[in-house]
């Protein structure tokens, strides 16, 4: 077994290892700065996690399918953070801002191209399972993105609704990381299903944690500007919840805040403010925990000694407490 350490450590060599042309340059430029600003690169840890779960082998052989995960998911915040205006990602300027979203369309582009590159170098007995799973992965997550930006636009979306399109944006992806390890892991396929299962638990803790941090975090650890899902009328789950629960009092400034635009801050604090008084960041905390316990529980239905899934546990419980 390796320990989380090491396998981090791997996973930042491994990602700079990756053939970065040097020309064009407005073409491999932003890609060298959006993985250098780094990132808790906690999707590729998973898949070398999940490999080490089931393998005595050398982990190496699970690196390309773990950068591939990263080399995606890097792909999709690139193109996030256009469809999302976001001016900041990881505490620096978004590519889109510090170049173009022209530039920053394309670079995204070869970004996903080259997480094929990756996944082509695993084992070929392997491949065929490993991109379906990726494919149906990648697809998901395309069709979260899109329900997101749907329901800006909607007034009225539920919680059932939020949970599909959140499970589609973000928690396949952990999921799908944990289960190409498995593959790679010779797991069984029940254990490779109760550890995706465990991944997309996570996933939704995991986005619900992000929900809260975007208006309750610190920006400058968060690395994301304060409030942007306030500012897009995003529905998230505080904000589903303030919907579902302000009465006469608060809901007509609810809804007119949500009919303008700005000024940017003032909407930010005054929506955080009806927030506070809604108590909604404490539902979300209590949702996050019903899926911390769901993926715990999916952990523990994995046919390999307890000792072994330690890592995989500690990570989930950092994750769930982050900050950034
Ligand atoms: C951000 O993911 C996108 C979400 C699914 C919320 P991370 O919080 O893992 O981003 P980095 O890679 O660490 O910057
Ligand atoms: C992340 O959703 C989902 C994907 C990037 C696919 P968010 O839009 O909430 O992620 P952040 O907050 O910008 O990192
Ligand atoms: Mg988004
Ligand atoms: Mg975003
Ligand atoms: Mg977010």
């Amino acid at each position: 077994m390796h320990n989380t350490a090491q396998l981090q450590q791997r996973i930042i060599e491994g990602l700079k290892e990756i053939d970065m042309p040097e020309f064009p340059q407005n073409l491999y430029e932003p890609i060298k700065y959006l993985l250098q600003i780094g990132g808790k690169r906690i999707r590729p840890l998973l898949t070398l996690l999940a490999a080490d779960l089931f393998s005595v082998d050398d982990t190496d052989n699970a690196l390309p399918a773990a950068l591939a995960v990263e080399l995606f998911h890097n792909f999709s915040l690139m193109h996030d953070d256009i469809m999302d205006n976001a001016p900041l990602r990881r505490g620096q300027q978004t590519v889109h801002e510090k170049w173009n979203p022209n530039v920053a369309i394309l670079s995204g582009d070869n970004l996903l191209i080259m997480a094929y590159r990756q996944l082509a170098k695993c084992p070929p007995e392997k491949l065929p399972q490993l991109l379906e799973a990726f494919n149906t992965m990648a697809t998901e997550v395309c069709e979260g993105q899109q329900l997101d930006m749907d329901f800006e636009n909607m007034a009225s979306v539920g919680i059932d609704d939020y949970l599909r399109m959140i499970r589609l944006k973000t928690s396949v992806l952990l999921g799908t990381a944990l289960k190409m390890g498995a593959i790679l892991g010779n797991a069984d396929d029940n254990d490779a299903q109760h550890l995706y299962d465990f991944g997309v638990n996570v996933g939704l803790a995991f986005q619900l944690q992000d929900d809260i941090l975007d208006v309750y975090g610190d920006p400058a650890q968060f690395g994301k500007q304060r409030g942007g899902d306030i500012l897009a009328n995003k529905k998230t789950y505080l904000l589903i919840k303030a919907l579902e629960t302000a009465g006469t009092d608060i809901r007509p400034e609810l809804d007119r805040w949500l009919a303008t635009d700005g000024p940017a801050e003032a909407k930010v604090n005054a929506v955080t403010v009806l927030y506070d008084r809604l108590g909604v960041r404490q539902a979300a905390e209590l949702a996050k925990q019903r899926y911390i316990e769901q993926a715990y529980a999916a952990l523990d239905a994995i046919g390999v000694h307890t000792t072994r899934k330690t890592p995989l546990r500690t990570l989930a419980q950092t994750l769930l407490n982050r900050t950034s």
